[in-house]
């Protein structure tokens, strides 16, 4: 569908924006619980020639399929879980029916487009049609059950980084690497757990991989048994603190493990290396309560949802175990956050975008740009608007970190309409907008993927 445009979108802006998030929160008479729950919708909003055409489809998961043909949810999500009766005591995460409903990120592994969620069943589709194309299947060795919709992208080594929990008697946290050419998926480390944390993300520096285990954590026991669903198996443990596993990305030899004061995080927001020190920067809350806040009983009611977080450094001694320090790099609080990756990932960087929420408001309301060197915010705000996560863009043959746009969808409460908005990604400046006919539901995480 081509869509009606204000302002002059960039000439060199050709490529598309994908973007998967819940869009179906009810199946014939069931309702999911959780916001995380949502069966997923892939969006496309593509540039070409000044012009911008949106197209929708939801993903033919196994998991969609399958609700659609019961008539009510078919498989355990996040926080929802219909199979789940006294006789029917295995968790979801145990059977071979995992999710595979792709509802939190996209990303290209081995040149193929995938939707990922939380779970070791990545689901291909075509770009240009948004169909359904089956399960992307990892090398065997890899295994694992529970996994991660944020991977990194090494250039230099030309691979993916991601990682797996394998539950079990004896549970492990595996890294492993996702060749960009095509070639088999190979494991780079492995760790042995008692209680797996819950981890949406992971640190990558140039020459580390670091997992930082949020103290809300499992017993793989209680996993198996519990009549709960997934995440309602997590127990907040902040007597564990915040620990942190660096990993050698070469060798897979674990270089140090470090603990801060217990914080819950989703996301990381970059990482890099400075002499021996490792800098990893996470947007944090003090408790993992915000989980809760994103139920959909709580959401419906009304309820205001402080969605953002703080932006958190951890600075990691490599040399001595001195204690770890903590820096607090902005006042503003963000989400959603994105930054000039391909030229900054794992590099000292500068730049910080994300999703804002003004003073008073009752949710993500603004666009923010946090400038690490002098500290200093800026912020994009409409009255009634309520902007998804801004994806930087870098203008081609750019000379420096953030030269180039931000693409954002936006929901127009007052309208009940969304657009796609784009800014300058230094002054926040709109530049253009193309305005659906419609509202798009809120999506969690896309990318750009530019024309060839
Ligand atoms: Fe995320």
């Amino acid at each position: 569908m081509p869509l009606p445009l204000q302002g002059t979108f960039p000439p060199w802006l050709t490529g598309s924006l994908v973007r998967t998030g819940p869009a179906k929160f009810e199946v014939g008479s069931t309702t999911v619980n959780h916001w995380f729950d949502g069966l997923a919708m892939l969006h496309r909003f593509s540039f070409a020639d000044g012009r911008v055409t949106y197209a929708n489809r939801f993903l033919r998961s196994d998991s969609y399929c399958e609700a659609v043909v019961k008539g009510s949810l078919a498989r355990g999500e996040f926080a929802t879980d219909p199979c789940r009766t006294l006789f029917q005591r295995v968790a979801a995460v145990f059977s071979p029916h995992l999710t595979d409903n792709c509802n939190v990120n996209i990303d290209m592994f081995g040149g193929v487009p995938v939707a990922l969620t939380e779970t070791t069943l990545p689901v291909r589709f075509d770009a240009e049609t948004l169909q359904t194309l089956g399960h992307y299947t990892a090398s065997a060795e890899i295994g694992g059950m529970v996994s991660i919709a944020h991977p990194h992208h090494d250039a230099a080594r030309g691979c993916r980084f991601s990682y797996v929990v394998e539950f079990g008697r004896k549970s492990h946290y595996r890294l492993f690497a996702i060749p960009d050419d095509g070639s088999p998926e190979r494991i780079v480390a492995e760790m042995p757990v008692d209680r797996p944390a819950y981890m949406h993300s992971f640190a990558m520096t140039e020459r580390y991989l670091v997992l930082t285990e949020f103290p809300l954590a499992v017993d793989p026991l209680r996993l198996m048994l519990a009549a709960a669903p997934f995440i309602r198996n997590y127990r907040w443990l902040p007597d564990r603190g915040l620990r942190f596993h660096v990993f050698d990305k070469d060798s897979g030899a674990l270089v140090a493990s470090r603990t801060a004061d217990a914080a819950f995080g989703f996301h990381h927001v970059n990482a890099f290396e400075e002499g021996s020190d490792l800098l990893i920067d996470v947007i944090t809350y003090d408790d993992a309560g915000i989980i809760d806040q994103l139920y959909l009983s709580h959401l419906r009611a009304g309820a205001s949802v402080n969605a953002t977080g703080r932006l958190t450094r951890y600075i990691l001694s490599l040399d001595d175990s001195d204690p770890v320090e903590v820096v607090q790099l902005a006042d503003e609080m963000i989400e959603l956050p994105r930054i000039d990756y391909e030229r900054c990932a794992g590099r000292a960087y500068r730049f910080v975008w994300g999703t804002g929420r003004t003073k008073g408001g009752d949710f993500i309301d603004s666009i923010v740009r946090i400038d690490l060197a002098s500290r200093a915010t800026r912020t994009w705000h409409t009255d009634g608007c309520y902007p998804g996560e801004p994806v930087f863009v870098s203008e081609p043959g750019a000379y420096e970190e953030g030269e180039g746009v931000l693409l954002s969808v936006v929901f127009d409460a007052m309208r009940g309409v969304s657009f796609l908005l784009v800014l300058d990604a230094h002054s926040l400046a709109e530049i253009a907008r193309a305005e659906c006919p419609h509202h798009i539901p809120f999506s969690f995480h896309g990318n750009y993927f530019p024309s060839h």
